[in-house]
């Protein structure tokens, strides 16, 4: 039997992580943030600017541990870089380094062992294109670009990061066109991929959307 696989695709800001997540938890399945991976791959290359970023990546010396709360922790050469990962500039420099082949081929392997039993909820920007193309239900979440300014601003301000939302939101619209644009994997929907507007809609409704829509497609959700 093949595990099943949710793909929750989409631009930055549309909600993606907090509805993969939610919905991973109701399921009781795993969680792939494969956006981390690449926020993983930015630090290091940062770090090791004299290594080749596909020989670095394909090296990386990285721990995904639970900790105690049930939170996932990413750790990179034994430093927790989970808070690192989350500024502006890691996310910066995730799609920087996002747009080189051999940075994502490195990455693809390490993102299909994720795919466990009972099944997996893929959270990233080509999970339903690329990497999980035979997944049984593909999500495309969008957002209007000042929404989703509005909702990193708060994200940002609730961890206690700076950051004026006029600066977000030409950071946002810089990071679409170049994740839309770039030859390999762009951001785009699956052509089989349900398309859902989050704009001005609330978090919990679209959850509810999507695990409705898991219950209709997988027949282990129905027993
Ligand atoms: O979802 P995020 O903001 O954490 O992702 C950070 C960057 O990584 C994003 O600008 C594009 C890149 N990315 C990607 O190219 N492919 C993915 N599957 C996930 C993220």
């Amino acid at each position: 039997m093949t595990i099943p696989v949710i793909t929750i695709d989409g631009p930055g800001g549309a909600g993606k992580g907090t509805i993969s997540q939610a919905v991973a938890t109701r399921l009781g399945w795993h969680y792939l943030d494969s956006g981390a991976l690449y926020r993983i791959a930015g630090l290091a290359a940062a770090r090791a600017p004299d290594i080749a970023p596909g020989e670095l990546v394909s090296s990386l010396d990285l721990d995904i541990v639970i900790d105690d709360e049930g939170q996932v922790r990413y750790r990179l050469g034994g430093e927790d870089v989970s808070e690192q990962i989350r500024t502006e500039e890691a996310g910066e420099a995730a799609s920087r380094l996002a747009a080189l082949p051999e940075v994502r081929m490195a990455l693809t392997g390490l993102q299909h062992r994720f795919r466990r039993a009972p099944g997996l909820v893929a959270d990233g920007r080509d999970m339903g294109t690329v990497i999980f193309p035979d997944a049984g239900l593909k999500i495309y979440l969008t957002a209007s670009a000042a929404e989703r300014a509005r909702r990193r601003y708060k994200q940002l301000k609730d961890k206690g990061m700076g950051g004026s939302l006029a600066a977000l939101f030409a950071d946002i619209s810089r990071r679409d066109q170049r994740d839309a644009q770039r030859k390999v994997s762009p951001l785009r929907p699956a052509d089989d991929a349900v398309c859902i507007d989050t704009t001005g809609v609330a978090i919990d409704t679209v959850i509810g959307q999507v695990l409705s829509l898991a219950a209709q497609t997988f027949a282990s959700l129905k027993e």
